[in-house]
């Protein structure tokens, strides 16, 4: 994101620390929309000013600017991906302005770290751009990243695994959600599988099965409570569960989305194998381990069908092949500074 800021005006942008801006907006979140329209609509100059400094100061590598601008992007999303118990201001104009600066600002960091011209040389023919995506994917840090195949394997101890499902939680803790909003608009092939992987999210029907609940299962053994969830979750982890919805939300990122979300599914089997093998070197109950257990045979099926029935149905259109390479981009670049980050040895 290249927005400059004028110094002059930057001094006068509310609280020079984001996290003001962050906590100002996030107190708006549970008043009705019509209420913070009446209110701040006056304040929207400000507003822009604000959230447009946070936006350049973490695309200038302020980590701590970056941190605000993912949580409250966080916030606002929460107002779309759960049913409230009190009023909220889902729908208010303000909020989506705020929204919209955050948005954009994220999407074009993800830009700038994409390779100059590497979408142009996808393949035309739709089993060789699969095969060539999957070869970028392959070829990509992320593919074997150290810290499953080592750190998680052999090293993790208790508290660094209750951390990891903890910042894991943005995206498996919902991943029927996001399922359920990226198939808006599809149809045939594509639709059925979306719906296939959908109701496997279901456990096929039966509630005990249901992903989402097995996931949750891990939270019980590790005695994780939700107050405590947000606050333990890195910049890196609340930009892949925003990323997740921003793409799977709008209907014109839907070639992102499958590219994405494709991509998250391939890349979870040799993920999880290692997760397998931590928790039972740490002998901790079984009853946490059934979600990773299953989706090592599960997400190889998931990953297979929407390559075959959504991918390659899709990628006889140019827009198309260059929209999903962007969003798996997307993932594979997130995912790897977030595992990066997530590196004993790295500073945090
Ligand atoms: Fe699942
Ligand atoms: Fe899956």
């Amino acid at each position: 994101m290249s927005t400059t800021i004028d110094v002059s005006v930057r001094a006068e942008a509310i609280g020079s620390d984001p996290m003001a801006v962050v906590e100002e907006i996030s107190g708006w979140l549970s008043t009705p929309a019509e209420e913070v329209d009446r209110e701040f609509a006056c304040e929207l100059d400000r507003l822009r000013i604000a959230v447009s400094v946070m936006n350049s100061d973490a695309a200038a590598g302020d980590r701590r600017a970056h941190y605000c601008q993912q949580l409250l992007l966080a916030r606002i999303y929460q107002l779309t991906m759960q049913i409230p118990e009190q009023p909220t201001a889902e729908g208010s104009v303000v909020v989506h302005e705020v929204m919209r600066l955050l948005e954009a600002a994220t999407l074009a960091a993800e830009d700038d770290r994409i390779e100059p011209g590497i979408l142009d040389q996808a393949p035309a023919q739709p089993k060789a751009y699969l095969s060539w995506l999957k070869g970028t994917a392959r070829a990509h840090r992320v593919f074997k990243h150290p810290y499953y195949q080592d750190f998680i394997k052999d090293h993790a101890t208790v508290d660094d695994l209750r951390n990891y499902v903890m910042q894991e939680s943005v995206v498996d803790g919902r991943f029927d959600d996001l399922l359920a909003m990226m198939q808006v608009g599809t149809s045939g092939g594509a639709k059925m599988e979306i719906a296939t992987n959908f109701w496997d999210e279901m456990g096929n029907g039966n509630q005990a099965e249901v992903h989402t609940h097995l996931f949750n299962k891990i939270f019980e053994v590790f005695e994780i409570t939700s107050a405590e969830l947000e606050a333990g979750l890195s910049a890196n982890a609340l930009l892949s569960g925003n990323l997740a919805v921003l793409l799977s939300r709008y209907r014109t990122f839907y070639a992102e989305a499958v590219g994405f979300l494709g991509m998250t599914e391939w890349l979870v089997p040799d993920r999880f194998v290692q997760v397998v093998k931590a928790w039972e070197r740490l002998g901790l109950p079984d009853v946490g381990i059934v979600y990773h257990r299953l989706h090592i045979t599960v997400d190889a099926q998931h990953a297979a069908g929407w390559f075959h029935n959504v991918v390659i149905p899709a990628a006889s259109s140019p827009a198309m092949r260059r929209g999903m390479m962007r969003g798996a981009l997307w993932r594979l670049n997130s995912s790897c500074r977030y595992l990066d980050e997530r590196m004993p040895t790295t500073d945090r």
